[in-house]
């Protein structure tokens, strides 16, 4: 119990008496009937989303038994717009199971909860507390950004790790007294005080023993998912340039860049590492005419949604140019049609920003 901590929860619990939400229909009952249906609703779902379902859904089924007696159907239309129909699936097995395994009674056992369908480890945790007092410990997406603020923990909740640190805390913390207003408390400090963007911390009870509050790292707690980092290519493309011209390839008409002419790439010669040879470009040229020199040029970064190409020009100059394979795959074009023509941007710029440099130094 290294997390334990009495004033934690008496904290939270006299706030919540003073400050938190009491009104809400599914509150100051002890029906768990009531109290699961109000959970499995609020189950990635607003408050103020769930109030008119709520009671519509009351009125059509006012008990577990009527639920569980009506086909799926009828359970399905009720449910229509809240979303996540699983959730509406599982709570008909569920009140099926109740009625069958249970004599109608929902166990009061937060392992047996979580046993039936729709029900998690959190969701019985919080049907135990509110409908049989039972000391259980919640963790939602709420009480994780509270824990993470609070506690300082800068590791990304949605690992197993801080998942499991989380929940050895949140059992820690759960105070054996007044479970109710404790559970409650944690839910609405996450949804009025402890909110992802512009917490109320002036307002908030916790704020004196807040680590995220003391160290200005509110904004940054709770950590978000860690990006994955973007696959890089590399291609190596062949300059060619010979009298004013330079050679196009047509690309396939899907893939990257599709039907646009852009660079001949050398195949191949997909790593950084994996350079070609100069007798490697000058094979690659040979079928466009015999290479005279052959300069390689600094690579330029060219960042697509899903991977980051790498760019490494070839220029190579012809002393004879080779009559072009009849495909119609490859062409010549004049260096002056280049800013009409149908490339890629990163290759237009590569080609015009050469241009630019090289007719400045007199070189083609
Ligand atoms: N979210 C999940 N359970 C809740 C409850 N009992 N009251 C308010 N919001 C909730």
């Amino acid at each position: 119990m290294q997390y334990e901590d009495p004033s934690f929860a008496a904290t939270l619990v006299a706030w919540q008496k003073e400050h938190g939400r009491h009104g809400l229909p599914w509150q100051n009952t002890r029906d768990a009937y009531l109290v699961w249906l109000s959970e499995i609703m609020l189950q990635q779902t607003q408050v103020s989303a769930v109030l008119g379902y709520y009671a519509r859904f009351l009125e059509r089924f006012p008990t577990l038994a009527s639920l569980a007696a009506a086909p799926v159907e009828d359970v399905m239309a009720q449910w229509a717009g809240l979303g996540y129909y699983t959730r509406a699936r599982n709570l008909h097995q569920c009140a099926q199971r109740v009625m069958a395994e249970y004599g109608g009674e929902f166990p009061s056992d937060p392992a047996l909860l979580a046993e039936l369908p729709g029900i998690g480890r959190s969701t019985a945790a919080a049907i135990a507390a509110f409908s049989a007092g039972r000391r259980a410990a919640i963790m939602d997406g709420n009480v994780k950004r509270v824990f993470a603020r609070v506690f300082g923990i800068d590791t990304y909740p949605g690992e197993r790790k801080t998942e499991e640190a989380m929940w050895a805390r949140a059992e820690a913390l759960a105070p054996a007294e007044g479970i109710e207003a404790y559970t409650q408390g944690l839910m609405d400090m996450g949804a009025t005080l402890c909110t992802r963007s512009s917490p109320s911390c002036e307002r908030c009870p916790m704020a004196p023993r807040c680590v995220a509050f003391a160290t200005g790292r509110t904004a940054e707690l709770p950590v978000r998912k860690p990006k994955k980092a973007t696959p890089e290519k590399v291609a190596h493309m062949l300059l060619i340039f010979d009298r004013g011209q330079v050679l196009l390839e047509q690309r396939p008409a899907t893939g990257i860049w599709g039907g646009l002419l852009s660079l001949p790439e050398l195949a191949g010669h997909k790593a950084q590492a994996d350079a070609p040879e100069d007798a490697a470009v000058a094979t690659a040229v040979q079928s466009f005419g015999a290479m005279e020199s052959l300069e390689r040029l600094l690579p330029v970064v060219h960042i697509f949604t899903h991977y980051k190409l790498y760019i490494h020009p070839l220029l190579v100059t012809l002393s004879t140019r080779a009559a072009l394979a009849g495909d119609g795959r490859y062409t010549w074009l004049d260096a002056a049609a280049i800013p009409g023509a149908a490339l890629p941007a990163p290759i237009k710029k590569l080609l015009l920003d050469l241009l630019g440099e090289r007719s400045q130094a007199r070189m083609f």
